[in-house]
């Protein structure tokens, strides 16, 4: 009895060592970030910005994810690839310590962007950031909105003038005639 229990104890104590390492593995990666919840406007530029440390080459995976969406940004390995999604090539910026640009901002970019460090002896962990991107639309209308109000006050104006104008040559035009018919008649009567 005494035996079995004595053998007991040494399997708990080594269930708990391994325990204990696997914990100490997982903590390895750390993953710092000064800011996880970013606000920004349609056409600007977000900067993720993380410290990753961990033993070994971290290999750095970013995902979007926004309600039933889930897309893979891209993937790299500081000083060995980067592998960025065809659809984000031409926006996304890669660095090497995990962080992460995004530039031209559009509507469908918000949502939620989780980095996922893995380290080589495959132990995991991840942070999401959530991105709010604003629409610049309300005042972009208001400004259109007097522009156009202005710009039609203006036409308005110039064919209230021109109408005006019209009218005055007429009437100018007129008066000249009924003052002219007399003396031209008078003049070319004479000869006669
Ligand atoms: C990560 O690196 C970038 C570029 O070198 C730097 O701007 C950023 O501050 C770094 N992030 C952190 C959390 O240290
Ligand atoms: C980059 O990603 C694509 C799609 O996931 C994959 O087919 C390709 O092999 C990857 N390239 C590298 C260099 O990892």
């Amino acid at each position: 009895m005494w035996h079995f229990r004595l053998w007991d104890v040494q399997d708990v104590a080594v269930f708990l060592s391994i325990t204990l390492y696997m914990c100490h593995l997982a903590e390895a990666i750390s993953i710092h970030s000064p800011q996880r919840s970013l606000t920004r406007s349609v056409q600007e530029d977000v900067f993720f910005s993380v410290d990753v440390t961990c033993n070994g080459i971290p290999t750095i995976q970013w995902t979007f994810m926004s309600g039933v969406v889930s897309r893979s940004i891209g993937i790299w390995q500081p000083g060995m690839y980067t592998n960025v999604t065809a659809d984000y090539s031409s926006r996304v910026q890669a660095y090497s310590n995990g962080s992460m640009g995004l530039s031209d901002l559009r509507i469908q970019d918000a949502g939620y962007y989780v980095i996922t460090v893995i380290e080589t002896g495959g132990s995991s962990k991840d942070t999401g950031f959530v991105l709010k991107v604003n629409e610049v639309l309300y005042e972009d209308l208001q400004y259109l909105s007097v522009s156009a109000l202005a710009l039609a006050c203006l036409a308005a104006l110039l064919m209230l003038t021109m109408w005006l104008l019209d009218k005055a040559y007429r009437k100018i035009m007129a008066w000249r005639r009924r003052r002219q018919m007399p003396e031209n008649d008078a003049t070319e009567l004479q000869p006669l």
